[in-house]
């Protein structure tokens, strides 16, 4: 026998397969599965995090950028990422978790983050390497986001899109400036790529026949292409770009054909990006510390800032 409650969401769930089959957006007032709710949270709150500890790799370099340009432009960028993982938070929120639980959740290491940023930025190559070759594939993951059917995640993404955009060219255009220069600045872009160019390809995730949630997440058009599509189509607009640089891609097995793109690539090696991803990367502990030690070191003004608020809530006296 069927009660009311479950008549109710059968109903409920068949609009909300109607919304998602015609391209529609769900939004946060419409009902949506649990299971749907707690991916979404899952992902956009990962996301939130990798934007806010990827601002330390970069970070690291400000105050040593080789001129002042440059350091105006690192500045923005890594103010950019802040921006992104603040939207995310807030696109996360619509769904029902706090800040306050997702921070926790950063910062005492239940949380995931992009593996990407668990690496160490040793040269000021480094950076041009992470925005031609991280935020690129930043881009090439994010732009088929835009079309998530989650409307607040989808419309962030548009925005951030548009920053990442920005980010690839000034990490290119860094590592132009040191492929012109000196014999020296060639083989510290190089040894740059060299280092960033694997981790980047594994920032697309698992290989398709080992992701096992894939194929959900696709139904729920949250996810629009596969991660070996998303890598192959990457490694496809890397390889003109390389040339243009004057840089090698460290790999001797990719094949390359300007009518059929990628034909061949080397293998990744996932020994490594899982024990990354374990936490046993040269850089995990440094950045949870580092991002727990911020937290607690911006208490202050957290608490000054909910003070101001109540008091601007209260109503004012007549006296006043
Ligand atoms: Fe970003
Ligand atoms: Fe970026």
């Amino acid at each position: 026998m069927t009660s009311p409650a479950d008549a109710h969401d059968a109903d409920a769930q068949r609009a909300f397969d109607d919304l998602i089959a015609n391209e529609r957006r769900i939004e946060p007032r419409d009902w949506m599965p649990e299971a749907y709710r707690k991916t979404l949270i899952r992902q956009i709150s990962q996301h939130a995090h990798s934007e806010i500890i990827g601002m330390q790799p970069e970070g690291n370099w400000i105050t040593r950028a080789p001129s002042l340009k440059r350091k105006a432009i690192l500045i923005a960028k890594v103010q950019d990422e802040a921006g992104h993982g603040l939207y995310l938070y807030s696109a996360a929120q619509t769904l029902g978790i706090t800040r306050d639980e997702m921070t926790d959740q950063l910062i005492d290491g239940r949380a995931r983050y992009s593996s990407i940023f668990n690496y160490p930025t040793p040269t000021w190559a480094d950076m041009g390497a992470i925005g031609w070759l991280v935020d690129g594939a930043a881009i090439c993951n994010q732009v088929p986001l835009c079309r998530a059917s989650y409307g607040p995640y989808a419309r962030a993404m548009v925005r951030i899109c548009k920053e990442e955009s920005f980010h690839q060219r000034q990490g290119f255009e860094i590592l132009l400036a040191l492929m012109q220069g000196s014999p020296e600045q060639r083989v510290m872009a190089q040894d740059a790529v060299d280092r960033w160019y694997w981790p980047s390809l594994a920032m697309f995730g698992p290989p398709d026949d080992q992701s096992p949630n894939s194929a959900q997440s696709m139904a729920w058009k949250i996810k629009r292409f596969s991660n070996d599509e998303l890598r192959r189509r990457f490694v496809g607009m890397l390889v003109p770009q390389a040339e243009a640089l004057g840089v090698t891609l460290p790999d001797p097995d990719l094949r390359y054909d300007a009518d059929q793109g990628v034909t061949a690539m080397g293998e990744i090696d996932w020994d490594d990006f899982f024990a990354v991803l374990r936490g046993d990367g040269p850089c995990n502990a440094e950045r949870i510390q580092r991002r727990r030690t911020a937290h607690e070191e911006g208490a202050w003004v957290r608490e000054a800032a909910a003070a101001y608020a109540a008091k601007q809530a209260a109503p004012r006296t007549e006296a006043a």
